[in-house]
């Protein structure tokens, strides 16, 4: 990937090219910067984010000036990866077009995302179509659910019945035929989100769904070892965040209980200012608008 930012053409040509297509979730300016930098093309402000940072039960509880906020701090530190925002429970419906027009465009104007992702199947295509006939490019997410979580009755794999299955491949196909420009795919069977995906021009991302996704979606707490309330079968640990702090937070403690820090060399001498080679503390300049 170049120096401009993804484009839904780019996830196109990866999916053509059988180039697996990496996501991650992100919330906050730190990650976003970090994940960017190592070439995370897709950057998720999900509403995830309503358990993993401000420690509520379900996403039920995440309102649009969150994701917006959390958004908007993301944009401040990816500049290469396309950021997709969720949007939240009851903020957009098929049965209300200009409620979901107007909350995608706060989405992208406020949260300075490139396009929104939308939960629902079948019945979330004239969403779809109307937003992207204004011009947002929207992500479907369908399998799992979790903004349906009292209608679906659990976090559980979805599709495991040949007439469920068939209803999730007429879902992704609706939303494809709608103008999505790809689909999560959320705790589904690992065969049948290979035969969606086959089927498919659009990629698919996949969370729980298996190998055979276009690409793949992981919740940034989980797979660094951030989260550790409880840890869904479908992540995959790459680091151990939380012990990493739990180490540093530790250590702290012990230095100021011990009287070890500060040191002199994080503290500040007159005469050291004096002759111009004082600390250094004025943050460095950025320059995302
Ligand atoms: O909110 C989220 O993190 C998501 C992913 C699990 C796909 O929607």
């Amino acid at each position: 990937m170049g120096k401009r930012r993804t484009t839904i053409h780019d996830l196109r040509t990866m999916k053509e090219k059988g180039r697996k297509i990496a996501m991650v979730t992100s919330y906050d300016y730190t990650s976003a910067k970090i994940l960017d930098g190592v070439g995370i093309p897709l950057l998720l402000v999900g509403d995830s984010l309503g358990m993993v940072m401000l420690g509520h039960d379900s996403t039920l509880r995440v309102t649009l000036d969150m994701v917006i906020h959390h958004s908007a701090a993301v944009a401040r530190g990816a500049h290469k990866a396309m950021i997709v925002i969720d949007l939240p429970f009851a903020t957009y419906s098929a049965s209300d077009l200009p409620l979901s027009l107007s909350t995608a465009r706060r989405a992208i104007a406020e949260g300075k995302a490139q396009a929104v992702k939308i939960e629902g199947g079948r019945r979330m295509a004239p969403v779809v179509g109307t937003l992207v006939a204004s011009g947002i490019p929207v992500m479907g997410h369908i399998g799992l659910t979790p903004q349906s979580i009292h209608m679906i009755g659990g976090f559980r794999v979805q599709g495991k019945s040949d007439e469920a299955a068939e209803r999730l491949m007429l879902a992704a196909k609706a939303l494809e035929k709608a103008g999505a420009f790809a689909i999560v795919l959320e705790l589904v069977p690992a065969p049948l989100a290979k035969r969606i995906s086959a089927e498919l021009t659009i990629p698919t991302i996949g969370i729980g769904a298996g190998p055979h996704c276009d690409g793949q979606v992981q919740v940034f707490h989980d797979m660094m070892g951030l989260f550790e309330d409880f840890v869904p079968k479908h992540a995959k640990r790459y680091a151990n965040v939380a012990q990493a702090i739990r180490d540093g937070a530790a250590a702290y403690l012990e230095d100021v209980v011990e009287g070890r820090f500060p040191g002199k060399e994080h503290s500040v001498d007159l005469e050291e200012i004096a002759a111009g080679s004082g600390p250094k503390t004025e943050p460095k300049s950025n320059s995302t608008g």
